[in-house]
């Protein structure tokens, strides 16, 4: 038995903030009250910490199999339990892709050692070239069918809108989740960074906002003629948060996540020169970050989920060559706290909600007994992340568990830290000083 003193718990799903104590035993919650004395093998203070479901991000680039120089499934999930996550999604662009039983089957075995819950996402098309579409009927059937969850060609779009279509509806046959990547590719281009000022300034190839804009509109007008579902991946531009917004009053049935770095950095960044702000899409404006804390806020995005996108630091040295992609699994939190919370935009009730909650529900993997937290109540697993709201930290990548050191929040102060992290009532993570 695991005894859990003094925590502020809050939890969504029942309403729940006060200073409680919660007993765990064989993995489940069993009691959560205000002085439980049971003797259990460990005892942990909590005074001064605050108690939510695990975070859950559903999107995850573990570089597994084929990336491992930048990262793999057991450094993942290590980079996952420090920063608070219990279990995650992995995105499909590896070396193979995930586009067949035996990559998903290996990853399914490697991860029953890893610390965290991992589930998969296949792509939409066999090598994610955008023609023909993966057997998801198979696919999903891999690992005992509990493993493959989704469906994306993250990293790119499906260029084809008939593709698309075709998809959508295999997708929600067989009752996985789609998701897009929206990008045309043709505006694109190979542009570096926002096209805008920063873009003129420095004289680099910009990537046009309408290439996002364009394909979210595109998906969702998909899912609104075929009566299908679409999750929309890292929306970065205030028009596509506006479409979303009204795509879903009409009752379409399209879903959003937003990335920490694109509720919190703009454009600006890039003056450095630095590959460690380029990602895609690309740091935008203080108007997008208005819009996205807003969706974020009224329940038009429905969560947040990081694109931990790993790469090394000679993969990152040019800045013009580099890959796109930042690192997120370990200051997700700590971010959404320093700049939402702590300024009174979002409350702690919507950290729930934005991380804990709605990704597993997206998913369809919310309280499966056995399998998931995502509520801290009696009967339910106990994936719990334990943080003090005030600590102050300065992020220093040295001290990362992922293999990469690609962040953007590099050197940031921020407020709020992750002491315990807790997957089926087994502490996998504490702090250490
Ligand atoms: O910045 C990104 N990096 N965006 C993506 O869509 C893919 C990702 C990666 O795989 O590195």
């Amino acid at each position: 038995m695991l005894l859990l003193k003094n925590a502020r718990v809050v939890d969504y799903i029942s309403g729940l903030d006060g200073e409680k104590d919660i007993l765990i035993n064989a993995g489940e919650i069993i009691s959560i009250s205000e002085n439980i004395t049971e003797n259990a093998e460990r005892i942990i203070d909590c005074k001064g910490l605050t108690a939510i479901p695990g975070l859950f991000d559903m999107h995850v680039h573990a570089r597994d199999p084929g990336g491992l120089h930048k990262e793999d499934l057991l450094t993942c999930s290590e980079a996952a339990a420090a920063g608070g996550v219990t279990g995650f999604l992995c995105m499909p662009n590896t070396v193979p892709v995930i586009d067949n039983e035996e990559t998903l089957n290996y990853l399914a075995e490697k991860a029953k050692t890893c610390k965290v819950k991992i589930y998969s996402s296949c792509a939409i098309t066999k090598g994610q070239e955008g023609k023909e579409i993966c057997d998801i009927g198979r696919l999903k059937k891999a690992a005992n069918g509990n493993f493959c969850i989704a469906m994306t060609d993250d990293g790119r779009p499906v260029k084809s809108a008939r593709v698309m279509g075709e998809a959508m509806i295999k997708a929600g046959d067989e009752k996985v989740l789609m998701i897009s990547h929206c990008e045309d590719m043709d505006i694109a281009g190979g542009g570096l960074i926002n096209a805008g000022i920063v873009s003129i300034k420095l004289g680099l190839w910009g990537l046009h906002r309408s290439s996002e804009n364009i394909i979210t509109s595109r998906e969702i007008s998909l899912a609104r003629d075929l009566r299908e579902k679409v999750h929309i991946a890292h929306v970065s531009t205030k028009e596509a948060v506006a479409e979303i917004r009204s795509a879903k009053a009409q009752g379409v049935g399209v879903t959003c996540e937003a990335a920490p770095h694109h509720y919190t950095l703009t454009e600006d960044k890039l003056y450095e020169k630095d590959a460690d702000y380029r990602m895609n899409p690309p740091l935008r404006l203080r108007a997008d970050i208005d819009a996205i804390i807003e969706g974020l806020r009224d329940g038009t995005i429905d969560c947040i989920a990081t694109d931990h996108a790993p790469h090394t630091p000679d993969e990152k040295y040019y800045f013009h060559t580099a890959p796109n992609g930042v690192i997120g699994l370990e200051t997700s939190l700590a971010v959404t706290l320093t700049f939402l919370v702590h300024t009174g935009k979002l409350s702690m009730f919507d950290i729930v909600r934005l991380m804990c909650v709605n990704p597993r529900k997206i998913l369809g993997i919310f309280g499966i007994k056995g399998e998931n937290g995502g509520s801290i109540a009696i009967g339910h697993t106990a994936d719990i992340t334990l943080f003090d709201p005030y600590e102050e930290w300065t992020v220093d990548t040295a001290q990362f568990k992922s293999k990469s050191r690609n962040s953007c929040f590099k050197g940031m102060k921020l407020k709020g830290r992750v002491k315990h992290t807790i997957v089926n009532g087994n502490v996998v993570y504490s702090f250490a000083p």
